[in-house]
């Protein structure tokens, strides 16, 4: 509001509009700050019936493997993402702490967060004010729907191929900007996430995000300062939660797996399992530094 304020008087008063958008964005950075480095749990939903048969979109359950992820993910939730010195040897330390929980619309989202509890507990907010939380209160959100692939909506990759074979070709040569016919192009995608992207920015609780491999990879690179070229190629496997804690300089992350090596392989994995950091095998953790992506190559 008071940034809204601040702009309006000084566009409507300066000759030299643009050096005030100028200064509105650092008015709108300075009011994001936040003291307290906060962060943010990023997860593609458990495999899908779809991912089981390499079909993309599509609004399909879980698979069996899925159900069990989502199993893991409950457990993690309430033990660290809501406590307090997660991580920490101490259990007799260890209080609930408010955490924030967004789904998208699509059905194997909905299923990934169904374990999770939504107790109320009370939260002290900065103002000082105690209010009732409900803790991973579930928000499912159409922005966070998968990167939708218009008429090659629940194929496979070698269905597109046969079909629509030079649109297939356009693909491989620009991912970023190529619209899939009645669908939508990661530009697209870019453009419905930035309003969230900033609304995450905002947030002051822990926040869990169940989403898909096209939004995560969007957010991801939003938040490791990747550029849109690369972000189409970010890899985002299945069942891994990525921990992003952004610091003023850099972006921390850690990678979790919760399911083992072995489990995975066995589970009809839709990206290569070697596209993944050799370190990624069960309870890993791996810290990587803005200048540090895990990238996939394009694959298809
Ligand atoms: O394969 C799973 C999936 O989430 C599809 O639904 C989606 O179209 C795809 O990943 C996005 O990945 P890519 O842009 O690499 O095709």
């Amino acid at each position: 509001m008071c940034s809204l304020i601040f702009y309006l008087v000084f566009y409507l008063f300066d000759p030299y509009p643009s050096f005030y958008l100028f200064l509105l964005q650092i008015v709108s950075y300075v009011m994001n700050l936040h003291t307290q480095p906060r962060s943010f749990y990023l997860t593609r939903h458990g495999q899908s019936i779809y991912n089981q048969s390499g079909k993309i979109g599509g609004d399909s359950g879980l698979s069996k493997s899925g159900v069990e992820y989502a199993r893991r993910l409950a457990k993690y939730a309430h033990e660290v993402i809501g406590m307090s010195r997660a991580g920490e040897e101490d259990d007799s330390e260890k209080k609930v702490v408010p955490a924030r929980l967004w789904t998208s619309t699509l059905r194997r989202t909905i299923e990934t967060a169904e374990f999770i509890k939504h107790p109320e507990i009370r939260h002290s907010l900065d103002s000082g004010l105690d209010i009732d939380w409900v803790q991973f209160r579930p928000m499912a959100r159409r922005n966070l729907d998968e990167i939708y692939a218009g008429v090659c909506d629940g194929m496979t990759y070698k269905e597109i191929e046969m079909t629509y074979p030079e649109e297939f070709e356009r693909r491989q040569k620009d991912k970023l900007a190529y619209r899939y016919h009645r669908g939508e192009s990661y530009m697209d995608v870019i453009l419905r996430l930035e309003p969230m992207a900033h609304e995450m920015e905002r947030t002051q609780e822990p926040l869990l995000i169940i989403a898909h491999q096209g939004i995560l990879r969007i957010l991801y690179a939003y938040f490791m300062g990747l550029s849109r070229e690369d972000a189409p190629y970010v890899n985002i496997p299945l069942n891994t939660l990525i921990k992003l804690t952004p610091h003023a300089d850099i972006c921390e992350e850690e990678r979790i797996c919760l399911m083992d090596k072995e489990e995975m392989l066995h589970d009809g994995q839709d990206e290569p399992i070697t596209s993944m950091p050799a370190s990624l095998g069960k309870n890993c953790n791996a810290m990587y530094s803005i200048n540090d992506p895990i990238m996939n190559a394009p694959s298809h």
